[in-house]
Parts: structure tokens; C-alpha cells; sequence
């Protein structure tokens, strides 16, 4: 299968990666549903998370005096490194393979291993984000310690002067529209979704395989020429590389899946990609 996904991968036009919280399990970061993610260990937690954007929205300042007191569920991210399945797709970003990752993870881990083109579908715990014009900045550009001690908190906005969040989308906040555009784009251009450490279950990133594999559905409802011709439209492989089988593979939304670990089984991948592009 792993030369299987290198050829496929060396074939296609538009191959895109979609990432989760298992991807960085083995940076040492917990998923979420796994045997020991967060969720699946403190539910009390996630019924908290369900909350915490109408508590922003009620009382900006507690919510983030509460952030900046409070402990991290996801330990201490700063500190994270990036692991082998990181930089694999970034090389195979560099040898012009992958085109672009969409992940959910908010660990900035994809950076700091080299890919460039990254969409942040859940936004990033570097950066803050604006609630009403949705400009982000590093936090480091903010002294929240400072800001808490002064009474300043929430910080504002230095280019409109509102509200800032942190730019990790909360359960039940819209995913910001400029996230939601590129997301579509790439999307809409794959030929191969390459779906990683998720177990997607949440939406509306989980519509994301869906609507590529929707898409060559509906090509052959269109006519055969003119401006809504389904023709040239092109068909997606969708391979899934997970600890666990996921809604995907049980509906064969997905080609199909690799069971391992993502930092184990990416390597390999690219490694086959080098030998059979020789
Ligand atoms: P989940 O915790 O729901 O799923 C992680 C998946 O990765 C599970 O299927 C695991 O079996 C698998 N897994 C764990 N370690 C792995 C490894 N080393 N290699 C391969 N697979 C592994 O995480 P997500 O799907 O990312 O939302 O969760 C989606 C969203 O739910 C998160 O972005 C977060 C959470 O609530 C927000 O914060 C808005
Ligand atoms: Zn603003």
C-alpha cells in the first residue's frame, strides 16, 4: 500500500494533505479521541470547550484572564518539535509533490517542520485574531502577563481597535471566511486527499472529503460541454493514513486506509516516492 500511495502520489496534479491531533501524538501532544486524548479522558473538559465562545462573547475579559491562569489542556506546545511524519510532507512539499496541508491542529507543528502552504483550519495557539476584521498577529507581539497585571485585558485590535481572540476557532465560532475560501479552493482543484491522524468527526472540516468525493458525483449529472460541464473535472483518490479506522473508511468514503502511525508510515511514503522517481 505504501508503494501503492507513492505511485498514485507521483501521478497526480493537486495532491493535498488534511492533518489532525493524531498527527502530533507522537510529538508528544494528546489527541483528542484516541485512548488517552483529552476528550475521551476529561468529557467534563469537552462540555467546557462547548461553552468557552459564548463566555468570550459574554465577557471577554474573565475569558481570557481564565486562558492566561488557567492550565493548558494541550501542555506546553511552545516546547513542541515537530516528528518524522511532519517533516515527511514537508519534503514531499519541496520535491513539488504535495501542493498545500489542511490541518486542525493549532500546534503550529507543520511550520516549524517546513511546509509552506498550510491552511489553519482551526487557527493557530501563536497567533491572535481579530473577532470583528480578523487581522492576526504573533502573540509574542502582545504582553498579555503585563496587559492582566495592568486591568487591560482583552487586548485590542491594533488595526481596528476590537476585541481579540486567540485565532484557535471555539466550538459553536464560524471558521474564518478567508480559511473557509482557500480550504474550498484546494478542495475543489485536488486529485488526491491524502487524510491524516483525524478521526474526522468534526464539521465542518469532516465535509471536507466529502465534498471532494461529491464533486465527481455531480460532474456526471452535468452536461457533457459548456460553462457547467462536468468534463475535465477530476476524479480524487482519497487515501487515509490513521491508528484507527474512521467514519471515512466505514462509509468507503476513502480509497483506502493505511493503519499505522503517521510518523512511521509518511517516511516510508517518501522514501518510495525518491526510489521510483529516480
Ligand atoms: P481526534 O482525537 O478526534 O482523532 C485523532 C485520530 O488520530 C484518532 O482516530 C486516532 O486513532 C488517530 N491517531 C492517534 N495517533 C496517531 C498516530 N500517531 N498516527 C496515526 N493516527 C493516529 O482528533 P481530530 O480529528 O484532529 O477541535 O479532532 C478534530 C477536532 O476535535 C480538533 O481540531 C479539536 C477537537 O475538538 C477544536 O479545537 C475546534
Ligand atoms: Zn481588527
Amino acid at each position: 500500500m505504501i508503494e501503492r500511495t507513492a505511485r498514485e502520489l507521483i501521478r497526480s496534479r493537486y495532491a493535498v494533505a488534511l492533518t489532525g491531533a493524531g498527527f502530533s501524538t507522537e510529538s508528544g501532544i494528546p489527541d483528542f479521541r484516541g485512548p488517552s486524548g483529552i476528550w475521551s479522558k476529561n468529557p467534563e473538559a469537552e462540555r467546557m470547550a462547548y461553552i468557552s465562545y459564548e463566555h468570550f462573547l459574554e465577557n471577554p475579559k474573565s475569558w481570557w484572564e481564565e486562558r492566561l491562569t488557567g492550565p493548558s489542556l494541550l501542555g506546553d506546545l511552545e516546547r513542541a518539535m515537530p516528528n518524522p511524519g511532519h517533516y515527511a510532507l514537508a519534503d514531499l512539499e519541496k520535491i513539488g509533490i504535495l501542493k498545500s496541508v489542511i490541518t486542525q491542529n493549532i500546534d503550529g507543528l507543520h511550520e516549524k517542520g517546513g511546509t509552506e502552504n498550510i491552511v489553519e483550519y482551526h487557527g493557530s495557539i501563536l497567533k491572535l485574531r481579530c473577532a470583528v476584521c480578523s487581522a492576526r498577529f504573533h502573540r509574542d507581539e502582545f504582553d498579555l502577563a503585563k496587559l492582566m497585571r495592568d486591568n487591560l485585558l482583552p487586548p485590542h485590535c491594533p488595526e481596528c481597535g476590537s476585541i481579540m481572540k486567540t485565532d484557535v476557532v471555539l466550538f459553536g465560532e464560524p471558521i474564518p471566511s478567508d480559511v473557509v475560501r482557500k480550504s474550498l479552493e484546494k478542495v475543489q482543484k485536488c486529485d488526491l486527499m491524502l487524510i491524516c491522524g483525524t478521526s474526522a468527526v468534526v464539521y465542518p472540516f469532516a465535509n471536507l472529503p466529502r465534498m471532494a468525493r461529491q464533486r465527481k458525483l455531480e460532474s456526471f449529472a452535468m452536461p457533457e460541454t459548456g460553462p457547467y460541464s462536468g468534463k475535465g473535472s477530476p476524479d480524487v483518490i482519497i487515501i487515509e493514513i490513521n491508528a484507527d479506522p474512521t467514519p471515512l473508511t466505514k462509509e468507503g468514503l476513502s480509497d483506502y486506509l493505511i493503519q499505522g502511525k503517521t510518523g512511521e508510515i509518511l517516511p516510508k511514503i517518501l522514501e518510495e516516492v525518491k526510489k521510483l522517481k529516480k
